[in-house]
């Protein structure tokens, strides 16, 4: 036996006990002849004591354990002299009366410590040793208990857990693919799952009408704090329902998680708010809803004072910063130049000062009476002591979202973002299809399968680009301070409205025969209605975490350029399996 109790177990009532402990050294110090250990294991640190006068050997080995030598100690559970109040073991300690040792470790290249002096890099590349501090043991333990509360509460609820496979064909989610050689099929290759939407679809045609799995998706797309090239959904799909149905379900199941995971309560029911008001008053599809400060419009209000770039705008927004008519004509040029940078994308910023006594300062005071600027002012219901910040444009949608950026943006400066409030609701009524400028056509907003509100079908099957322009969709997102946690639809279950929406894309016949042909059969026999959703697993766990990076809360994560910097990976391989795979490359480089 290697151990009788963790290193997180023992209390002042083992007092007397003889126990065997195993673990990790986390430090050994010398005090006046008497060497003190602290050993580690997953469920924490226990004190181990060899006293002054315990055999030479013992000493010996005592003092000769580096940090995070693997070892055996025997000992009796004593009462410490000296409490620390900081750890539950910490009334007692371990005299201990003999030492193996199990492994011994070469120095390690940081500190295992809650703060460690180890940078990212570093502490990527031993992923191991840093997944033995505390801050991602949490993190890892919270995942896990994240992933057994939705098990418990969908199997409540009577989903079957079923797997779909890896290798397997594009799925249109709007990334680029990973793909995969066969080599049994020279020339032909696997797409890992972006996610398993058409196989969820399938299995409700098989009759599996509660259907879910906590899944890896793989997009090879540009990464985010939010977003890494393989991540874990918690996908859903169920038969005989409508949207109704879909959100009471998962609402019920996100409540559980809160609660039971975070003693929290949120709304019931949640709010719910359409995809216009989100772009409309947040500038966003993901709404931080934790803070005012929403977006207002002012076309009427500022146009025709002269000033050409609002006059020749068709669109002007404005938010109200509280509290910022402080700012110095410093700390504006700054923010002016904030929204310039490309991440943003904006022309310029436009500012109006409301003084306490009511006057107003702004950059266009040159054609602006006080009275103009107290009427954009209402408009934008600033008040006294808000900076009101100004930006027009052509495309309502793209000033919108710029302003929503520099909304959240005040929102962090202002301290409005704290992780742990909670403010989750519901996006609905998407538009069914986005027109994209440059390619000239319709893009899925959600994804193909994605069915057309039933009262807008006739708008479907017009030729009218505005028609489909304000076609919606039963689709709805699950959106938590500012981040998608998630996001599904009604689907299309009959062949010939998948076949129009295959049309709408500009996806002809052959195509969707040869990317989609299994789908579009299957639905002849006996498809029924259904929809769904799916969670991004490791935004939950982060978001739970109060972090917004979800790399922490997973084991093994990649880095910004996709690279797993402990094993090396991606990498080249050898000649004989390219030899194999019938492969020649043809790298052009930088
Ligand atoms: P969608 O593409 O919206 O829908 O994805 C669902 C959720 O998955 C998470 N997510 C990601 N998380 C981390 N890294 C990524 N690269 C990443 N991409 C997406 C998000 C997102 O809300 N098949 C549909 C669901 C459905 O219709 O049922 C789908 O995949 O939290």
């Amino acid at each position: 036996m290697y151990r009788s109790h963790t290193c997180g177990e023992l209390r002042i009532e083992n007092v007397g006990q003889k126990v065997t402990l195993a673990g990790w050294v986390q430090k050994s110090r010398k005090l006046g002849g008497m060497t003190f250990i602290d050993l580690r294991d997953r469920y924490g640190i226990t004190q181990l004591v060899v006293e002054a006068d315990a055999p030479a050997e013992l000493v010996d080995i005592a003092t000769s354990l580096g940090r995070e030598y693997v070892i055996q100690a025997v000992g009796e559970v004593l009462e410490r002299q000296s409490k620390n109040s900081k750890i539950p073991t910490g009334d007692i300690e371990i005299k201990v009366s003999g030492i193996t040792i199990l492994n011994k470790s070469v120095t390690p290249p940081f500190t295992i410590e809650d703060e460690s002096d180890g940078g990212e890099d570093i502490r990527a590349k031993y992923r191991y040793l840093d997944l033995r501090r505390n801050p991602l043991k949490n993190a890892l333990t919270l995942r896990h208990r994240i992933a057994h509360e939705v098990r418990n509460y969908l199997d409540s609820q009577n989903f079957m857990e079923i797997e779909t496979p890896y290798l397997i064909k594009s799925t249109p989610e709007g990334a680029r693919d990973f793909v995969v050689p066969s080599r049994m099929n020279p020339g032909q290759f696997y797409a890992l799952p972006q996610s398993p939407q058409t196989f969820k679809q399938l299995l409700m045609v098989a009759g599996y009408d509660r259907y879910f799995q906590i899944v890896r998706c793989f997009r090879d797309e540009d990464l985010r704090a939010d977003r890494q090239p393989e991540f874990t959904q918690i996908d859903c799909e169920m038969s005989f329902v409508e949207q109704e149905d879909v959100l009471g379900t998962f609402e019920g199941m996100m409540r559980t998680l809160f609660k039971n995971v975070l003693g929290v309560d949120i709304p019931n029911p949640l709010p719910r708010m359409s995809w216009y008001d989100a772009m409309d008053k947040y500038g966003s599809d993901k709404p931080d809803v934790r803070f005012g400060m929403t977006i207002h419009e002012i076309t009427d209000a500022a146009k025709g004072k002269g000033f050409s770039v609002l006059d020749g705008a068709s669109y002007i927004g404005a938010i109200s910063v509280p509290g910022a008519a402080e700012y110095t004509r410093k700390q504006v040029d700054e923010l002016t130049e904030w929204v310039k940078r490309p991440q943003v994308g904006a022309k310029g910023l436009i500012y109006i000062r409301v003084n306490q006594d009511g006057t107003f300062k702004s950059s266009i005071d040159k054609f602006y009476a006080p009275e103009d600027l107290a009427k954009i002012a209402e408009a934008a219901e600033a008040k006294a002591g808000d900076l009101i910040l100004v930006m027009s444009g052509d495309n309502k949608r793209k000033v919108q979202t710029m302003l929503g950026v520099l909304r959240i943006e005040m929102g962090n400066r202002l301290g409005y973002r704290d992780p742990k409030v909670f403010a989750p609701l519901w996006i609905v009524d998407f538009p069914l299809l986005e027109w994209d400028d440059e390619t000239q056509r319709f893009y899925a907003m959600h994804h193909p399968f994605t069915a057309p509100k039933p009262e807008h079908e006739a708008l479907f099957y017009s030729d009218k680009k505005e028609d489909l322009e304000k076609v919606c969709a039963n689709a709805y997102d699950f959106v938590l301070n500012g981040t998608e946690l998630g996001g599904g639809s009604i689907r299309i279950h009959n062949a010939d409205v998948q076949k129009r929406m295959f049309e709408v894309l500009g996806i002809g016949a052959e195509e969707a025969e040869y990317k989609f042909g299994f789908i579009i059969n299957a639905f002849k026999f006996g498809a029924p209605p259904h929809g769904g959703l799916a969670f991004g697993f490791d935004r939950v766990c982060a978001l739970f975490g109060g972090s917004d990076s979800i790399r922490d809360y997973i084991a093994f994560p990649k880095n910004n350029q996709g690279r797993d910097v402990m094993i090396d990976s991606p990498s080249e391989i050898d000649q004989i399996q390219l030899d194999e795979l019938q492969i020649k490359t043809d790298v052009k480089g930088e």
